[in-house]
């Protein structure tokens, strides 16, 4: 892809992955995902915004053939698939200085090794002149790194995000144009990496709300020209109510967890709460993800284990635990031969999880009618929960 005009001297460079279908070796990537970097041509500066990922390096160089000069990159976000890079930008304009904050400054020192002498830090709300244009930077941390800060030109009222807003998505479109596909992959961006700091997104999100923002440029996916709905979206993800959904992971060895996951699935559906079931061993982990920043309730469905959880039902877990999702409500459903630990142990991997436990239901082998009563009571217990709390449909 070659470098793309936004507005006058504000330009579009980076690398669209069109390959990538896993993340830090862990998220899924549907779509594939893009680095976005930008290039301003003041009348008196020019700027690079952000790299791109390392491997993809050639991309930017080659785009950036026809800059006879850099005279600053701005690092926004340390994480090397924006920063990686900027060690061989350096190396072909030696004359650049990177600026970014006294946080960043040591992140990258430490992590790409650049030399002290290359840095000049901002503070929050510090303006850098180009000449006729004026960037101003806002420290936004924790969107998703400590050190994180977006860049707001003030001239043509572009907000350079990085990650925050961002979605993976490879695509030939400058522009947003295909909002419905953006929301759920920016939505799925959100879960996996956002949603732990959803409070501190918050109050970022408050912080940018006396700037007029026309379009929003993040570092992955497509550039936001109108940019009210997408704030909209990450304000409902991070602090709206919970919805009237039961996020139900589980993982079934001998059937017997199925029969009760199923069951309590028409229990709960009969008393009008929406469910969303993941098979474990055949789940997109983002999809999961996605379902917990909407759902009121968690139940997880595993059979025993040499006296523990399935270990995909101990994954998913472990992976709630560290999302932080806003759930109210959990509870465990799973089976056993023996005997076990089941309850114990998941309970004790969650500690992040600000949510009421229900009762649990525990099967020995196949269940009978008296488990089936009692998920019918759990069923009867969410729905009621559920109404009390007006958790949103
Ligand atoms: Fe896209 Fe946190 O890096």
């Amino acid at each position: 892809m070659r470098k793309r005009q936004i507005v006058k001297n504000v330009y579009w460079m980076g690398a669209v992955d069109w390959d990538r279908r896993l993340f830090d070796s862990l998220i899924p990537l549907p779509d594939g995902t893009t680095y976005n970097a930008y290039l301003i041509q003041g009348s008196e500066k020019t700027v690079l915004i952000d790299a791109v990922e390392p491997e993809l390096v050639e991309m930017l160089m080659a785009q950036l053939d026809e800059t006879s000069r850099v005279d600053y990159v701005i690092s926004q976000h340390a994480e090397q698939d924006h920063s990686g890079s900027i060690p061989r930008v350096l190396a072909r304009y030696p004359e650049a200085k990177v600026v970014t904050s006294a946080k960043a400054k040591s992140m990258l020192i430490d992590l790409l090794h650049i030399a002290e002498d290359k840095f000049i830090t901002v503070v929050d709300g510090e303006s850098l002149s180009l000449g006729d244009k004026t960037l101003k930077f806002i420290f936004t941390p924790w969107v998703h790194w400590p050190e994180t800060m977006v860049t707001y030109l003030e001239e043509d009222r572009i907000l350079f995000s990085c990650d925050f807003f961002g979605a993976h998505i490879a695509s030939s479109d400058l522009f947003v144009t295909d909002k419905g596909r953006v929301y759920e992959a920016a939505k799925r961006y959100f879960a996996e990496i956002m949603m732990p700091f959803r409070n501190v997104i918050q109050k970022n999100i408050e912080k940018l709300a006396p700037y007029n923002i026309d379009m929003i440029a993040p570092s992955h996916g497509q550039i936001y020209n109108k940019s009210a709905w997408i704030i909209d979206a990450y304000q409902d993800w991070a602090i709206g109510s919970p919805r009237n959904v039961v996020t139900f992971p589980f993982v079934s060895m001998h059937g017997s967890t199925r029969k009760m996951v199923d069951y309590l699935t028409a229990s709960l559906t009969e008393r009008q709460v929406r469910v969303e079931l993941f098979n474990l061993p055949v789940t997109d982990i983002g999809k999961l993800a996605m379902s917990l920043v909407d759902a009121g309730t968690i139940v997880i469905g595993t059979p025993t284990v040499l006296t523990g959880p399935h270990p995909m039902a101990a994954y998913c877990a472990f992976l709630a635990n560290a999302l932080r999702p806003k759930a109210r409500y959990l509870s465990i459903v799973g089976s056993y031969g023996w005997g076990g630990k089941v309850v114990e142990t998941l309970a004790g991997m969650i500690p992040n999880l600000k949510v009421e436990v229900l009762d649990p239901i525990l099967s020995k082998g196949v269940p009978s009618r008296n488990e089936f009563d009692a998920l019918d009571r759990l069923a009867d217990t969410i729905a009621a929960k559920h109404k009390e709390s007006n958790f949103k449909v």
